[in-house]
């Protein structure tokens, strides 16, 4: 197989691309290290797969690179390259959510219909749902967003539906509830209460720490990437770790696993739904999407990870 893994430098693409590269497919990974947060990160991300030979990166924006050469030899693109961040995207910074998620994709998809893929699998979100009427929520459920970074996710996910349909283009959306693991964003909860507990540092928590989340391992999550690229399947589904985890419920676990964290309490930010919680079975009937690993297993992954980079910044 060989793959085309947009946003490769990132927390999810690097770890598809390392998944992949594990399984013997070819990667060519496609990132511009955008500067939302350290692009330093994504050098780390992406330096150990550096070993394999099979993995080439292009230092390209999908805005403007020459995508139908780029995507000529490959079977698979996997599209994750994006701009997330759920309470960023008011105001002016709506700007990069509409050209990194909306017009990448429709570029990606241009692309992908000039040449002849097997699939594309695109990276979408829990966040199209806005505050779910049910949970857990299944993907027929109108979708309602609350943050302009949901609306962008959402029409990129109309997009992949729309040349699916009507220009053959085998897409798969996989909507990704709130994932987590060793390279988490800096801007999420989990990264930043790891620092917390190491660094003895406050944790900012955004309201009263009773929102939930259906949090997903990220290794769960590149395994079901790659099972739904294999699986003759299309169509949009949810990919979720499992349960659903109070932010306190979090915290308290954290706090065992590594050090009592110092909570200082802000109001409840704009664009934040309250709970989350996927239901799986459409990704478990359509390409055996199962998550294994529980939350407090992966966490302690996480804390083991953050020691190591602790431990070396120190020195
Ligand atoms: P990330 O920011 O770590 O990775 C995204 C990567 O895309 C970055 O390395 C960035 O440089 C690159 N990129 C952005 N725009 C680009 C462009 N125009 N051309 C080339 N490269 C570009 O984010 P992540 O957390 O790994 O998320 C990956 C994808 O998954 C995103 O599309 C995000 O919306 C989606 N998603 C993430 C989560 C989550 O919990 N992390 C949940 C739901 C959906
Ligand atoms: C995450 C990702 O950041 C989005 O890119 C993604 O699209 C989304 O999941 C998704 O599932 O679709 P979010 O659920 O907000 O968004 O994940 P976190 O940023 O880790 O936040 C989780 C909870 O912690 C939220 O309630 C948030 O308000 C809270 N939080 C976050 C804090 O209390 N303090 C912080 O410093 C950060």
């Amino acid at each position: 197989m060989k793959a085309i893994v947009t946003g490769a430098a990132g927390f999810i693409g690097s770890h598809l691309s390392a998944h992949l590269l594990e399984h013997g497919d070819e990667v060519v990974g496609i990132d511009c290290f955008t500067d939302y947060y350290d692009p330093r990160r994504k050098e780390a991300n992406i330096a150990a797969l550096r070993g394999y030979d099979n993995f080439t990166l292009h230092r390209l924006d999908l805005l403007t690179a020459p995508l139908t050469t780029l995507f000529e030899s490959a079977d698979v693109v996997y599209h994750l390259a994006g701009q997330p961040g759920v309470r960023g995207s008011w105001g002016e910074e709506f700007v990069p959510y509409v050209n990194r998620n909306v017009l990448a994709t429709q570029r990606v998809l241009e692309a992908a219909r000039d040449v002849s893929l097997w699939k594309v699998v695109y990276a979408s979100s829990s966040s199209v749902y806005g505050n779910a009427e049910t949970y857990p929520t299944t993907e027929d459920l109108r979708p309602q967003p609350v943050s302009p970074y949901g609306v962008t996710k959402l029409a990129a996910e109309h997009l992949c539906e729309l040349y699916r349909v009507t220009a053959g283009v085998a897409t798969v959306s996989l909507r990704f509830f709130t994932v987590y693991g060793p390279r988490q964003r800096p801007d999420m909860a989990f990264s930043r209460l790891v620092d917390a507990a190491l660094s003895g540092k406050p944790f900012l928590l955004y309201g009263d720490g009773e929102q939930s989340r259906d949090f997903t391992y990220v290794g769960d999550l590149v395994t079901g990437l790659r099972q739904a690229a294999l699986s003759p399947w299309t169509g949009v589904a949810n990919i979720g770790g499992g349960s659903r985890t109070t932010m306190n419920e979090v915290i308290d676990i954290i706090s065992r696993l590594a050090h009592p964290i110092d909570v200082v309490r802000l109001p409840v930010q704009r664009g934040d739904v309250r709970h989350t919680a996927a239901d799986t079975s459409v990704a478990r009937d359509g390409f055996g999407y199962t998550p294994h690993v529980l939350l407090e297993d992966g966490l302690a992954k996480m804390v083991d990870a953050a020691r190591l980079v602790f431990a070396v910044d120190q020195v």
